[in-house]
């Protein structure tokens, strides 16, 4: 698979920018599939992996989620675009099958389990967009782990959360319990933006 420069991770989180620039080149079907499968290995909360991704490549639908995302012009540029989204009804399954799984390897105590399994039930009374938003967290592990693998293969990625998620719902004729929560735009890179600044490390530890 071309350009697979496997970074160390320190490299990858030194150097990952996000990219609003992008060139025409595709990007191969088996690399998109390295950076989902980066995503699915990513940890979730009682291991429920809620993310579901949709993989959009035709200019016509790239047109319509970047008028969705307040006309940001780098989504249509992007050779390949993401919407990441969480299936809130697949999580809550998963949450159950998940804590079983960590009660018989011993990992949750017993009590443990129980307060999982009633916070499970909980939040099945909560409503889908009650819960999608703390749901939404795990996916947020998953976008990370492909943004930074993106740069094995020269690949370059932005986050986005400025768009409408409802609209981007009924584009794709979704049902409710799925929730869009990021756009990623995926190309190589067609600037080398400086990094952005950060706080200094002092400034972030809490006394
Ligand atoms: C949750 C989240 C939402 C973001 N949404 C947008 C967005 O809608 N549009 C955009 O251009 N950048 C967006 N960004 C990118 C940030 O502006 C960027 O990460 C930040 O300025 C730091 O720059 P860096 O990623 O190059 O280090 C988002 C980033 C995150 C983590």
């Amino acid at each position: 698979m071309k350009n697979d420069l496997a970074l160390s991770t320190r490299e990858a989180i030194a150097q990952r920018r996000s990219i609003r620039k992008f060139k025409s080149d595709p990007i191969d079907d088996a690399v998109i599939r390295e950076l989902l499968e980066a995503a699915r290995l990513a940890p979730s909360g009682c291991n429920s992996q809620p993310w579901r991704f949709k993989i959009v490549k035709d200019d016509a639908t790239k047109q319509q989620l970047q008028g969705l995302a307040f006309d940001q012009k780098f989504v249509s540029e992007a050779p390949v675009v993401l919407v990441v989204c969480v299936d809130v009804l697949g999580y809550l399954e998963g949450r159950v099958s998940g804590v079983q799984d960590m009660g018989e390897i011993g990992a949750f105590s017993d009590n443990v389990c129980e307060v999982l399994n009633k916070g499970t039930q909980m939040k099945s009374k909560m409503g889908i967009d009650a819960i999608s938003a703390s749901v939404a967290f795990n996916a947020a592990i998953a976008i990370e782990h492909i943004a930074l693998r993106a740069l094995d293969f020269g690949l370059g990625t932005c986050w986005m959360r400025l768009f409408n998620d409802k609209a981007v719902r009924e584009l794709f004729n979704w049902e409710q319990h799925i929730s869009p929560v990021a756009l990623i735009p995926i190309g190589t890179p067609d600037e080398t933006p400086t990094a952005r600044k950060r706080r200094p490390l002092d400034e972030l530890i809490l006394d």
